[in-house]
């Protein structure tokens, strides 16, 4: 790590650096160029996943402030939710976790195993509402903690803001290090977007090392529909800049920089398309690997589908950012399985 990221507060949570993994029977299977994955599934804590390099830097800021509690937001199998519930257990804060209802998914388990399970092993404070009533949930609750004298410290949706978007700055700066050592030469990387701060790390890490020009990253949409992605572009800006300010770079992001892609979106957030069915197969059947049906099987259904469409034909190798996913498994296990 870096110079610019040693004033700021941290605290250390996951296992890093994580594995640079190549996968040589995906690439001959797809006939596609030299894949590797990058494997963030293997953070540590809680079972791992993205959210948990955010979590360092935005956990590391709620323990600077003196915080004693957390509350997050999410769906009712919110990654995010888990890990910030590990992360909670693991300091000592006291967690509550506004969960949504906002995905149709009929699954008598759905809110009960997976995530749900996870959130509640690691003691957090559960509060299942449907979508619409976030906020007011949200703002009673804000009330009884400041009456109770809490130390309360926000995180939003995803724990995508500025702070958490240095998670994947520093990530990138690491994938770097790690593609150099390995010689590889890198030229995409693809990975599951969602709330921004993932993309907009990455992308803040690449320009920090002047590497914008050589290396292209592409965010496949999983959660955002059609009039909602121009939106989601705007905030990849905005939270890259953040993350550059607090770095102290000088420097902003250059906006040709952000590439989403819809096309593999399907019915909505938390609905596996049969292309991200599929994805889940064949990458487990060749490499051994588990992704997830919301998040990483649908990034994976985009990188097939990518690559069948000859869009990286030139690229010398493409890295899967694996952002984890896999603990929501058995409550979608009755769609992939049959
Ligand atoms: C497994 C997984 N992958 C990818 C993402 C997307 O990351 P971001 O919200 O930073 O775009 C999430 C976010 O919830 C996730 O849980």
């Amino acid at each position: 790590m870096t110079a610019p990221f040693d004033d700021l507060p941290r605290t250390p949570l996951a296992h890093l650096p994580t594995p640079l993994a190549s996968m040589p029977r995906l690439s001959e299977a797809l006939n596609g160029p030299a894949l590797w994955v990058k494997r963030d599934d293997c953070t540590g804590l809680g079972t791992g996943g993205n959210k948990t390099r955010k979590l360092e830097y935005l956990i590391g800021r709620a323990e600077a402030e003196g915080a004693d509690t957390v509350i997050t937001f999410g769906a009712v199998q919110s990654n995010h939710a888990r890990q910030t519930a590990a992360a909670c257990a693991a300091r000592g804060l006291t967690c509550h976790l506004i969960l949504a209802r906002k995905v149709p998914w009929q699954d008598p388990t759905y809110e009960r195993l997976g995530n749900v399970l996870l959130d509640r092993m690691f003691g957090a404070v559960l509060h299942l509402v449907e979508a619409d009533a976030v906020n007011s949930t949200y703002q009673s609750l804000k009330s009884e903690l400041a009456t109770a004298n809490r130390r309360v410290f926000v995180i939003p949706t995803g724990g995508s803001n500025g702070t958490g978007a240095l998670g994947y700055a520093a990530c990138a700066l690491e994938l770097i290090e790690q593609a150099a050592e390995a010689g590889l030469q890198l030229t995409d990387i693809l990975h599951a977007t969602s709330s921004a701060g993932t993309q907009s790390g990455l992308l803040a890490g690449l320009a920090l090392a002047g590497r914008l020009e050589d290396i292209r990253v592409h965010g496949i949409n999983v959660s955002e529909p059609a009039d909602a992605v121009p939106a989601l572009i705007s905030r990849i800006g905005e939270l890259a800049d953040d993350a550059l300010a607090l770095l102290g770079s000088g420097i902003t992001l250059d906006r040709d920089a952000i590439r989403v892609d819809s096309s593999f979106f399907g019915d909505g957030y938390g609905l596996p398309t049969p292309a991200t069915l599929d994805a889940l197969r064949l990458v487990g059947s060749t490499e051994g690997l588990l992704l997830d049906p919301v998040y990483s099987g649908k990034a994976m259904s985009g990188l097939i589908g990518k690559i069948r469409a000859g869009h990286f034909e030139g690229s010398e190798s493409v890295v899967f950012l694996h952002t984890g996913g896999s603990a929501s498994l058995p409550v979608y296990g009755e769609a992939i399985v049959r």
